[in-house]
């Protein structure tokens, strides 16, 4: 029989620090009433003295008490991040070392922005089929807060920090991964886009470029909307499954009017549309893991159930994903 990629356990973790909308009014030209009427944002959670493998571990810990799985049994960890602790070692080898993995499995990042938790999905699973690991650790996890300016009303208002981990697990049952699909384009890698740490070496003469995360939020929201779209279609139909199969349909978080947008062409109600973003923001990596979390400790899924995850970012990127519960 073949193999398939079972989630077993999922996990999150947000830092205690929350910033309303109301804070931010203080803070740049803005008011609560745009940031809920045009993203759907009420809250954001902060990082105060927490690095980013810190809430990935504890994201990771839960999933891993979640599953019953000990950390000697896990064979592979992947950290999706934009927003490492540092350049190296990766993200994946700190979550290593802080959670006990056995020493000898293999731990790696995955970049692509806000898609990242679903290419580290897709990657893990083709591990894991290919056969040689047995246990998986995923985890999606970002702190923009250090990557935005905080002087920009049109960005620092919509982002949060965050962190969601799963467990999966090789079996040969039905329940696990479908189908899986990731897809990038850089010629528009300007759209949306943060330099991060920009340094020089002595030999260069560069003017200090902008650090901070940049983007175009018409373009990238139009964008959203129609990669969301051929996603969803692509994952359904390699699936074999129709509109009315999806139990859940769990998107990124970025913005409320994109995540209805999607909805009213999928013509799916309501209640078949996990949200949280007005508690989180969009926490990029982590947004998927965090809500499918969430969606789980709700009761909101039973045995069986089709779930999709869909995702844009940063590259550009965009995945989509349908599991088997
Ligand atoms: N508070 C008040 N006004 C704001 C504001 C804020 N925080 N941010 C922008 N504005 C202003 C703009 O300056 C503009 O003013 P102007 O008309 O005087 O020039 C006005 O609001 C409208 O700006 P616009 O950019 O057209 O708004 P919008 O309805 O497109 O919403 C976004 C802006 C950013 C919320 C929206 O484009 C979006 O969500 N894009 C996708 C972003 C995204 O998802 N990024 C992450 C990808 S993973």
């Amino acid at each position: 029989m073949s193999v398939i990629s079972r989630i077993i356990g999922t996990g999150s973790f947000v830092p205690k620090k929350f910033v309303t909308n109301h804070d931010l009014e203080l803070m740049v030209e803005t008011s609560e009433e745009w940031i809920t009427t045009r993203t759907g944002i009420r809250e954001r959670r902060i990082c105060v003295n927490e690095s980013t493998s810190e809430i990935a571990s504890k994201a990771g810990r839960a999933a891993l008490e979640a599953a019953g799985v000990s950390p000697q049994e896990i064979d592979l960890v992947i950290v999706a991040t934009v927003t490492p602790d540092m350049s190296f070692p990766s993200t994946a080898c700190f979550v290593q070392s802080e959670l006990g993995i056995k020493a000898g499995a293999a731990a790696f990042d995955v970049s692509a922005a806000c898609s990242g938790f679903l290419f580290a999905l897709d990657c893990a699973d083709r591990y894991v089929k290919s056969g040689g690991f047995s246990k998986a650790l995923v985890i999606g996890v970002d702190v923009f807060s250090r990557l935005i300016d905080w002087t920009d009303r049109a960005t620092c208002v919509l982002f949060g920090d965050g962190a969601g981990a799963v467990v999966l697990s090789a079996e040969t049952g039905a329940r696990g991964i479908l189908s899986s699909h990731v897809h990038s384009d850089g010629s528009h890698w300007n759209m949306l886009y943060a330099r991060g740490h920009v340094e020089t070496n002595p030999f260069e003469k560069e003017e200090p470029k902008e650090a901070h995360l940049v983007m175009q939020g018409n373009d990238t929201f139009k964008f959203a909307v129609r990669t969301m779209g051929a996603a969803i279609t692509e994952t359904l139909e390699a699936s074999g499954l129709k509109t009315e199969d999806i139990a859940l349909l769990i998107p990124h978080q970025a913005n409320i009017r994109i995540i209805n947008a999607m909805r009213e062409r999928l013509k799916l109600e309501d209640d078949r549309v996990f949200t949280n973003i007005e508690k989180y923001g969009n926490t990029s990596a982590g947004s998927i893991p965090l809500a499918f979390d969430e969606a789980v400790r709700e009761g909101r899924l039973k045995e069986n159930d089709i779930v999709l995850f869909v995702a844009f970012g940063g590259g550009l990127t965009w995945a989509s994903s349908a599991i088997r519960w």
